[in-house]
Parts: structure tokens; sequence; C-alpha cells
């Protein structure tokens, strides 16, 4: 601190960068008045401090991160360069120097979350990432402090703003996915690396860091099984649609009977009247099962410059209301005590239990619905309903199975008895539908 000033340092000024000098700006008075003193950006760390940005003086910039890290008065550091290196290492560097930091990280955090939070815990400041997760809505605020009491038997989100805004552009514009993707990244809602937002890669980093907070262990991204919508088609949406439902890329964490966790990022088909299905573009949403409290539903902007800011702007107030008071480390990300890390054990993909939706493109001959029934059949597979379409073009059929509950590996091994059959096109689709039974 400088003559009662909380100094801020940034490394990296993107969009979200950007998004947080205006927000420092636009709200100085109220945010100084929420602190009780005021916040000043000493200096930024950027790739090309030749380029005006709105609002930054060229004084206040450099290409040299050591210029942020190495300066005493620099109270905060805020990382919003993204990916994991060299980022890692200034986080790392800036908690050494007893610096307190702010990250939108998700990536960071999902992969290495577990040694910065106990770097941050020896050093006894705070390292704060509630931008990581869903922009703008505080859901990590809200698992770690509002619900400390309760535990979660459920957790299900909307938490990549890109693929929601991307499904959301296929179904109601009939744009193609290429088109829809582009337009994400023009309004700067993607990733660096937007394979990341496709794949369900960022959703994963996001359920890691989520599912940390909410349940006695330390997981990690490969234990969560994650699929992507690259596959997704307009088909697969107007044909979802047809059968009552939206498709969302879905993060789900849930505690089974038996005490494991069961976790997922996958495309699922979800009914048009649910809340999660109503949530279109950009926005995010969750939903949390508490044992105690019921279901408790949250939803707001999940990506952009402005929702992103607003999440790091209040965690710089929060820790510099602790760092008047002298009191850092108020509320600990997670536990990094040993008894505390693998309390819970995380189950696989194969045992999840769950409604599917299968779209099948096949040739139009005798037999082939009922080859396909026997082999679900084989594995006690039900039939809920069907729907099978011409395809004049293409000289095929489209069939749509809904299935009734099962369990994940009964499905697919009858996939791999369907996709042998004499007529069937490309490999069979499976999603899965929510809400899945008990
Ligand atoms: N690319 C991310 C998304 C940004 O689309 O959700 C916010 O984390």
């Amino acid at each position: 601190m400088n003559g009662g000033e909380i100094q801020i340092g940034m490394i990296g000024c993107g969009v979200v960068g950007q998004g947080v000098v205006d927000l420092l700006a636009n709200h100085r008075e109220t945010i100084h008045h929420r602190i009780g003193a005021p916040l000043a950006i000493k200096h930024i760390a950027v790739k090309n401090p030749r380029k005006t940005r709105n609002g930054i003086s060229p004084s206040q910039l450099s290409n040299d991160p050591q210029k942020v890290l190495t300066d005493p008065d620099i109270d905060i550091v805020v990382e919003v360069m993204g990916g994991i290196d060299p980022a890692r290492g200034f986080v790392q560097s800036a908690i050494q120097q007893h610096k307190h930091v702010v990250t939108a990280n998700k990536a960071l955090i999902a992969e290495h979350g577990h040694e910065l939070v106990a770097s941050a815990q020896e050093q006894d400041v705070d390292l704060m990432f509630e931008a990581a997760v869903c922009g703008g809505i505080p859901i990590l605020r809200m698992i770690r402090e509002n619900l400390a009491s309760d535990e979660f038997e459920s957790i299900r989100g909307i938490v990549n703003g890109t693929s929601n805004y991307i499904l959301t552009q296929m179904e109601s514009q009939g744009w193609d996915f290429d088109r829809a993707l582009k337009d994400a990244q023009k309004r700067g809602y993607a990733e660096a690396d937007p394979a990341l937002d496709v794949n369900g890669g960022d959703a994963n980093h996001k359920l890691t860091i989520l599912s940390t907070l909410a349940y006695k262990t330390l997981v990690s991204t490969d234990q969560i099984p994650t699929e992507g919508i690259e596959d997704i088609t307009l088909e697969d949406i107007e044909l979802g649609h047809r059968m009552g439902y939206h498709i969302k890329l879905l993060a789900c964490a849930d505690r089974g009977a038996s005490g494991a966790l069961s976790l997922r990022v996958q495309p699922t088909m979800i009914p048009l009247n649910h809340p999660l299905a109503e949530v279109p573009g950009v926005l995010n949403a969750v939903q949390i099962q508490g044992a105690v409290t019921g279901p408790i539903f949250i939803s707001g902007e999940g990506a952009g410059g402005a929702p992103t800011a607003s999440s790091i702007v209040s965690d710089i107030i929060d820790t510099s209301r602790s760092l008047l008071r002298g009191k850092p480390r108020r509320v600990a990300p997670w536990s990094v005590d040993q008894e505390h890390l693998n309390a819970v054990r995380i189950q696989g993909l194969e045992n999840h239990h769950s409604k599917y939706f299968l779209r099948m493109h096949v040739e139009d001959k005798p037999g082939i619905l009922a080859q396909i029934a026997q082999a679900l059949g084989h594995y006690e597979v039900s039939i809920e309903q069907l729907y099978q379409r011409e395809n004049a073009q293409a000289g095929n059929i489209t069939v749509i199975i809904i299935t009734r509950a099962c369990r994940e590996r009964q499905l697919q091994s009858a996939l791999v008895q369907i996709e042998k059959l004499e007529g069937m096109g490309d490999a069979p689709k499976r999603l899965p539908i929510e809400p899945s039974p008990e």
C-alpha cells in the first residue's frame, strides 16, 4: 500500500483485462466506498505495450511482468493472461513475493490449483478465482460461503458461454456450427484457443474447480469424462426439439446413494420446459441440489469482458477489505489437509444411469429396425419412443430412439453391435437425457 491507496498490478490486458480497467474507472466511487480506501492500477504487463488502450496511460504499460511481480508497492496481482504457462510461474512468483492474487484462469486453477492454494496458505496471502467459473455468476462464493453448511446432492451447470451461444444460434437462427463459433469469437466469448470451448475442455476445467470446492475431494481434470459439441448438427438440434428437448453442454456432479461422486461434461438433451433448457445465448446457469437447502438455481452472463471483470473486481474488493484489516485468507478456497483431499470416491461414466436419445442413419430396408431393437433388448435397454423419417437426398432414413433409463455400459454394449449392422450409416450418436432418474 502506498499512501493509503491499494495498488494493483495486472498481467495481461485482453478483453477481460480491459473490462477490469473499465469497471475500476466507471465504478470508482462505489468501489472506494465499499472498501474504505481507493484502488489504483500501478502497472500492467502486456505483450504489446505500444497498442493504445482505453483509460490506460502508456506509462502504466510495459512488456515486463517482473515490473508487476517485484514492485514492493503492488499489493494485489491480477492475472488475466490465461493459459497455463507462463501464467503458472507468474502466479507462483507473486505469491512468493507475498502478493495477493486474483485470477480468472480456470485452466491454471483446474490443473494446478492445489499447489497454488497450498503456496498461498504458506505465504498467508489470498488466491481468488471467482471469475474462473461462470463469468459474472458468484457461484464459487455461494458454494464456499453462503452454502458452507450444506452438502450437495448434485450440481448441474451450463458453464461454457461460447458453446451455449453456438447451440442457441444454431437452433434459433439455423446457423451452421462454424458461423456461430466465429460470431462467438467476435463477441469476445471464446477462449484464445476456442477448441477448449467446443470440445468441453473449458467446461471440464470449471467442473473440476466447482466439484473440488463442493465435495471433500481434490478432483483432477482427467477424472471427468468429457465430450464437446463439435459433432452436434442442425439435424440433431431439430430432431431433439421435435422429441421435446433442447441440447445443452451440461457439466454434472452427482453424489450417489453409495456416496461415490459421478462427474461428467456432455452435450445433453433437456426437456424444453426445464429451467436449464431455457437458458439461452451466452448465459450460464447452475442448479444445485442442497441436502438441506433443496434446489437453488442461479443464472447470468458466463463469458465476455464485463461479466468476468465484475467477478474479478469483486475479488479485488474482498481481498482489499481483508488487507486493510490485516487478515488475509478469511476463507480458503479448499482445504489442503491430506485427510480431506481424497475423501470421496469418483466413479466412472459406465455407471451413469439415464434415459438416452439415439440418432442413427440407416438404409431403408426391411428388418433393420428389428435388428436395432434386438441389440438394445439383448442388453436390456428398453425403448420408450421411436421416430423415423426419410432423407430423400441421402437415400436413407434417420431413426430416433428414446430409451428408458439404463446404464451407460448397457447402452455402449448395444451400440457396439448396432454399429456393425449391415445398412448402418455413420456411427450412431447417443446423448444422455436429463434429469436423470434416481
Ligand atoms: N470461453 C469461456 C466461455 C469464457 O465461453 O464460457 C468464460 O470462462
